[in-house]
């Protein structure tokens, strides 16, 4: 497949480029007039309509030949999104909570009345794996079709040995499934499951990593006040690293909470959440492989701060964005609003927060090297927008549709 006449070919990254960090993440990686090229799903060349050259200097063959070409009319390409924290494994709703949020209850004080993520365990409990499976999946086709192309999904619904086991084993489902690319993430430390104490239920969490390795490929917990402890969490990535999980961390969300240190102290792929951090957690990240993420869909939803996203950025470290879709703290998977929300309340640009949503995201999932941007080799993974759009535009008119056609590993699913 050859896409022809794209008016702006954005997102290109040179290969072996992991993520993007401090002033790189103001590269857009732009091509004006462009052709890209599309061979068993793998981005295969590109370049400039004028000279009808490729990347490595040979002549690329122009449509009517023998390969499908598609004409972008102007339209621009860029990669799919990378949506690197997500908990779209979850049973029915929380609608009735939304209510008692608009009536001033706060997350906190929903979850300690044995609402939030209890509720929704009680509910997964109810719901039959393939129930779940179905629920599941309408998130993941909504989240292809608006332009994700790479999904983490965690469990930490289950919150006991059985039900923890049934998520993990419906996100592989999903994985084996789908052709966005999956990871999946052990958040069996969510929150304390009923029935336990708080000891009791870390203890179970340790016995449980075994298991859970076998279908995982992260390990997370959630490090915040009211949660679990930073010596929790040190007890529980421990067992993890000695099953082959890495870190993704949920941290300082609520509080500032040692999260991010005992993170980077666990070689963590990623610390998520950061809305309440202080120059000790920047100081803590640099030079580290961990890369910091937020989530602006659940400041947005809780009416908490938002990250300090752009003094992360001229402290040099990359940052990542991604949904949180989950039913109690962000119930959207829609990375262009993200995207809409770092540039407008966190004052990122639209190119830096293109880096946090595709390239950086996808590091913080460990596949950066096979997608997440416009390098020859990649999964083609893709979107093509209507004509006339450019970068800015996506996240300045939030709404207005843009997408023309979504592309994962080179198959069209929109
Ligand atoms: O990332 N903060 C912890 N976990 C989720 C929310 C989960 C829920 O409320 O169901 C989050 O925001
Ligand atoms: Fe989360």
């Amino acid at each position: 497949m050859i896409i022809t006449n794209i008016g702006e070919l954005v997102g290109i990254v040179p290969e072996g480029v992991l993520r993007k960090q401090g002033a790189e993440m103001a590269e857009t990686g732009v091509i004006k007039d462009a052709w890209l090229a599309v061979e068993d799903g793998r981005i295969t060349g590109f370049g400039q309509m004028a000279d009808q050259v490729g990347h490595d200097g040979g002549r690329i063959v122009i449509p009517g030949s023998d390969r499908e070409s598609i004409d972008a009319q102007g339209g621009m390409v860029m990669p799919a999104f990378c949506d690197s924290h997500t908990h779209i494994v979850y049973a029915g709703s929380r609608d009735g909570e939304f209510l008692d949020k608009i009536n001033g209850l706060s997350y906190e004080e929903i979850a300690a009345r044995g609402g939030g993520i209890l509720n929704s365990a009680d509910l997964l409990h109810e719901t039959s794996e393939d129930e779940l499976y179905r629920q599941a999946m309408e998130r993941v086709r909504e989240m292809m079709a608006k332009g994700t192309g790479a999904i983490e999904i965690k469990s930490g619904y289950g919150l006991n040995p059985a039900d923890e086991l049934k998520m993990l084993r419906v996100i592989r489902r999903i994985r084996e499934t789908v052709p966005a690319l999956v990871k999946s993430t052990f958040l069996g430390a969510h929150a304390v499951g009923r029935g336990y104490t708080h000891e009791s239920y870390v203890q179970a969490v340790i016995d449980m990593m075994p298991q859970a390795a076998e279908l995982a490929d992260f390990v997370d917990v959630f490090c915040d006040e009211g949660f679990f402890t930073v010596d929790d969490t040190d007890r529980i990535l421990t067992v993890g690293a000695a099953c082959g999980l890495r870190p993704k961390i949920h941290a300082n969300e609520l509080a500032v909470s040692g999260g991010v240190q005992v993170g980077v102290k666990h070689n963590a792929l990623s610390v998520d959440h950061l809305e309440r951090t202080t120059d000790a957690e920047i100081n803590a990240l640099r030079g580290t492989e961990t890369i910091p993420t937020m989530l602006p869909g659940s400041s947005f939803f809780l009416g908490i701060p938002f990250g300090r996203a752009k003094e992360f950025i001229n402290a040099g470290l990359g940052i990542a964005l991604a949904s949180d879709y989950n039913p109690g703290s962000s119930p959207s998977g829609d990375i262009r609003f993200v995207m809409a929300l770092a540039c407008i309340r966190m004052r990122l640009t639209p190119t830096q927060a293109l880096n946090a949503v595709t390239l950086n995201s996808a590091y913080a999932m460990g596949v950066s090297n096979i997608t997440g941007s416009i390098t020859p080799g990649k999964r083609a993974d893709l979107i093509l927008t209507h004509p006339g759009w450019t970068l800015t535009k996506i996240p300045y008119t939030y709404q207005t549709p843009f997408i023309r056609q979504v592309f994962l590993n080179g198959q069209v699913v929109k």
